[in-house]
C-alpha cells in the first residue's frame, strides 16, 4: 500500500490547482471516480488480512471523505469565481453619464395627437384605429360614396393593383372608414376619435401626400347638432388654449353626413403671422356633420332610434397653427435642424395639464423665428386637409 499521507498531499496540492470546472471534474473522476485511484486502492483492501483491512480501511474512507470534502470546497470557489466573472462582463452600467446635450425630440404631429387625444379622452371618447392600407368599401362604399360617385373624384386616390378577384385596395384618403369598421364591430352607443395618417396624391406648400387626421363619431340616441358644436368649441378652446375662440359653422357637403359643414376657426393675419382667436379672418379647420342616415342603414342601424355626428380634422394643419409652422411639407423633411427648432424635448412634454403651470404656451415658438423666415404660406379656406 502506497504512502497515503502523500498521496492525499499530492491530491489535495492536485485540487486547488484546477482553475476550471472541468479540469476539476476531471481530477474527481481520476481520484475518487469508480475506477478512480483511491476506489481501486480500496478494492486491494479484499486481499488484506483481517488486521490489515483494520488498519488501512478507515485510513482510506477518511482519506477517500477529505478529498471529497476539497473538491467540493473548490467547486464551490470555481462557481463563485465564474458568476462572478459573467455578472462583470453582462454588467449593465446604468450609472453611465447622459450626453451633454439631449439629441432626441418629440414631433409636433406626435405631440399634437397626445393633445387630441387627451382633451378628448376627458370628454369620455375612447381612441379607435383601423388599418392604412383600405378597402374600397370601407373608405367609400359604406360611406355613401358608391363606385362612379363624384365625390371619390375629391380624394385623389392611391389605388394597389388589382388582385384575382378584381379588387382595388388603396390607401385610405381619410379616418373615415374607421366610423364603419366601428359600428361594424359592436352594438351603440360609440363615441371614440381615430387619430392617424390618411393619404392623398397631393403636394404643395398646405398638401402632403401622407398627412394626419382625427375622426370622431358620437352615435347614441337623441344626439343632436348642438352636441357636435359644443364638442368642437370646446376642443378648440382646449386645444389652443384661448377662453373665447371665434368657431364658424359653413354649410358644406360630405356623402356620408346630412347636414354637412366645414369649419373655420377666427384668427388675424399679422405681418405674415397667423394669430389665433383675433381679428376678423378664417381658417378652415376640419369637416363635420350629423351621420348620413344611409351610412347608419350601410352598417345596420336604424336611422330612427339612433343618430349622432362625426368630424374629421388635419392634425398637421393644427399643429401648423398652433405653433406657427409655416411650411407642412418641412414636417416630413427629416432635417434635424428643423426637429430641433420644432421639436419637443422628451423631458419636457408641454401637456396641456401641465401647460397652464409654466408649459409652453402656443405662440412661444412663433412663426417670426421659423426657418422659413415667418411667412405661413396657410391659404383661408383651402381644404379640410
Ligand atoms: N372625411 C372628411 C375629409 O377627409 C372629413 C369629415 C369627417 C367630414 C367626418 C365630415 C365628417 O375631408
Amino acid at each position: 500500500m502506497e504512502d497515503l499521507q502523500k498521496l492525499e498531499n499530492g491530491i489535495i496540492s492536485g485540487i486547488a490547482a484546477q482553475d476550471t470546472l472541468t479540469g476539476l471534474e476531471d481530477l474527481r473522476v481520476a481520484e475518487v471516480g469508480k475506477k478512480g485511484h483511491v476506489s481501486l486502492l480500496m478494492r486491494e483492501l479484499g486481499k488484506m488480512t483481517a488486521e490489515e483491512k483494520k488498519e488501512f480501511g478507515p485510513k482510506l474512507n477518511g482519506l477517500k471523505t477529505r478529498i471529497m470534502k476539497e473538491i467540493a470546497a473548490r467547486k464551490d470557489e470555481l462557481e463563485a469565481q465564474e458568476l462572478n466573472r459573467r455578472l462583470q462582463s453582462e454588467r449593465i452600467d446604468i450609472t453611465l453619464p447622459s450626453p451633454s446635450e439631449n439629441s432626441g425630440s418629440i414631433h409636433p404631429i406626435t405631440q399634437v395627437m397626445d393633445e387630441v387625444a387627451e382633451i378628448f379622452t376627458e370628454l369620455g371618447f375612447s381612441i379607435a384605429e383601423g388599418p392604412e392600407i383600405e378597402e374600397d368599401f370601407y373608405n367609400f362604399t359604406a360611406l355613401n360614396i358608391p363606385p362612379h360617385h363624384p365625390a371619390r373624384q375629391m380624394h385623389d386616390t392611391f389605388y394597389f393593383p388589382e388582385d384575382e378577384a378584381g379588387n382595388r385596395k388603396l390607401l385610405r384618403t381619410h379616418t373615415s372608414p374607421v366610423q364603419i369598421r366601428t359600428m361594424m364591430s359592436g352594438p351603440p352607443p360609440y363615441r371614440i376619435i381615430v387619430p392617424g395618417r390618411t393619404y392623398r396624391c397631393d403636394s404643395d406648400a398646405t398638401h402632403t401626400p401622407m398627412f394626419h387626421q382625427v375622426e370622431a363619431l358620437v352615435i347614441d340616441k337623441d344626439i343632436h347638432m348642438g352636441h357636435l358644436k359644443w364638442c368642437i368649441e370646446e376642443f378648440c378652446r382646449k386645444f389652443f388654449d384661448l377662453n373665447d375662440v371665434k368657431i364658424r359653422f359653413r354649410p358644406s357637403y360630405f356623402p356620408f353626413t346630412e347636414p354637412s359643414a366645414e369649419v373655420d376657426i377666427g384668427c388675424a393675419f399679422k405681418d405674415g403671422e397667423i394669430l389665433i382667436g383675433e381679428g376678423d379672418d378664417w381658417l378652415e379647420i376640419m369637416g363635420c356633420g350629423m351621420v348620413n342616415p344611409r351610412v347608419l342603414e350601410n352598417v345596420g342601424l336604424d336611422p330612427d332610434e339612433y343618430q349622432g355626428f362625426a368630424f374629421g380634422m388635419g392634425l398637421d394643419r393644427i399643429a401648423m397653427l398652433k405653433w406657427g409652422i409655416p411650411d407642412l411639407r418641412d414636417f416630413f423633411a427629416a432635417d434635424l435642424r428643423w426637429l430641433k427648432h420644432y421639436g419637443f424635448a422628451a423631458l419636457d412634454i408641454p401637456s396641456l395639464s401641465t401647460q397652464k403651470s409654466g408649459g409652453r404656451s402656443p405662440r412661444d415658438r412663433g412663426s417670426s423665428s421659423s426657418p422659413k423666415g415667418g411667412r405661413p404660406p396657410i391659404n383661408k379656406n383651402s381644404g379640410s386637409k
